[in-house]
């Protein structure tokens, strides 16, 4: 197993077979060696610095209806909101007070929230915030409207293809949606020339290892700046409520091997992975991840953006948390960094 990781880390891909082997592999020294390496890399790329993102949840409507996500169109249980611009704007004020030079935009795919909207809220925290980097996560949109985005200052946009292979994508998806068309939004989000993220949920129902395969082969042909990769975890009030949720372990995997196939890329330790406890957080910085994203939102509206059961938003996953954040980051030996963080390729 080892010659496979060292082979991954000089040559940055391996034979699909390989892949497969890593990722059923149960032996716990060659575990801990991918960790170390991957770490190795992360701390030869960004030091022992943690970018920090203020992740503000702009709203919870959407007109989808995955069958994993808490807020999908069908649950009737979840009080929707929708912040203004004024409580986004003082979100942002906020976090640039605590230090955040990244604001992430996220939300469900609310048509109310309507493209003239966005573009203003875009270019308004642009104005008031010139020196930060604007990073959007708001789901699928025409060519143009995307492009509209970026002429207004958005600089990065963060799209999960959730799945490569078409047959899964449908069993997780409504029939209105194609994993087809949620790679060619990530082409023209590359096109247009957004650091583009993508990724994967990690141990989402009737996915396989060839299945990651497969993601791992779409993510070598992307070569997006951003890979977010989190453990699924089941929602109480959607169809997949009595599914199990992802392995940490798994997760943690999948995180070494993008760090070894892409050094420089930046990775999320997620909110999902720090939600399943045992200080995932800090696993993920171990296994490679260098980036954390608290979150800025209304403390009044962090309850309605469930996407699943328990999903953490106090202590260190609060803006207002960074100290013990940084605390915490110290016990392993990290420390955020106050930088904007932009892929450096
Ligand atoms: N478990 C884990 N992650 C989820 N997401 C949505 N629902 C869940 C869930 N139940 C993730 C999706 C989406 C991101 C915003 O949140 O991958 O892209």
């Amino acid at each position: 197993m080892k010659i496979w990781i060292d082979q991954l880390q000089k040559e940055h891909t391996l034979p699909s077979k390989a892949y497969y082997k890593l990722l059923t592999c149960s032996d716990a020294d060659s575990m801990e060696y991918l960790h170390r390496q991957a770490k190795e890399v992360s701390l030869a790329q960004f030091e022992n610095k943690i970018f920090i993102r203020g992740l503000i949840e702009i709203s919870n409507c959407c007109r989808n209806d995955c069958l994993y996500c808490g807020i999908r169109k069908s649950n009737i249980h979840i009080d929707r909101y929708r912040l203004t611009q004024k409580q986004i704007l003082e979100c942002c004020q906020q976090g640039y007070e605590l230090g955040f030079r990244t604001f992430v935009m996220q939300g469900g795919e609310d048509r109310v929230q309507s493209i003239n909207w966005i573009e203003n809220v875009v270019k308004e925290i642009r104005h008031q915030f010139p020196d930060c980097a604007i990073t959007l996560s708001l789901g699928e949109m025409s060519y143009s409207d995307y492009k509209r985005l970026f002429d207004a200052g958005a600089n990065r946009y963060l799209l999960r293809h959730e799945t490569f292979n078409p047959t899964h994508y449908n069993q997780l998806h409504p029939k209105e949606m194609s994993a087809q068309h949620r790679q060619q939004c990530l082409l023209w989000l590359k096109e247009i020339g957004f650091q583009t993220g993508t990724g994967i949920m990690v141990g989402s129902p009737y996915q396989t290892i060839d299945h990651i395969i497969e993601d791992i082969r779409f993510i070598e042909r992307l070569q997006p700046e951003m890979i977010g990769i989190g453990p699924f975890i089941p929602h109480h009030d959607t169809p997949f409520a009595s599914q199990e949720a992802g392995s940490v372990e798994l997760t943690l995997r999948l995180i070494s091997i993008f760090r070894l196939m892409f050094p420089k890329v930046l990775i999320p330790s997620t909110t999902a992975l720090a939600s399943l406890g045992n200080e995932g957080r800090l696993k993920g910085i171990l296994a490679g991840a260098n980036v954390v994203m608290p979150n800025l939102s209304p403390s009044n509206t962090r309850k309605k953006y469930s996407l699943y059961n328990n999903k953490a938003s106090l202590g260190a996953e609060a803006a207002e948390g960074l100290k013990l954040l940084n605390m915490q980051l110290q016990t392993i030996g990290y420390e955020i960094s106050m930088e904007r963080g932009d892929y450096k390729g």
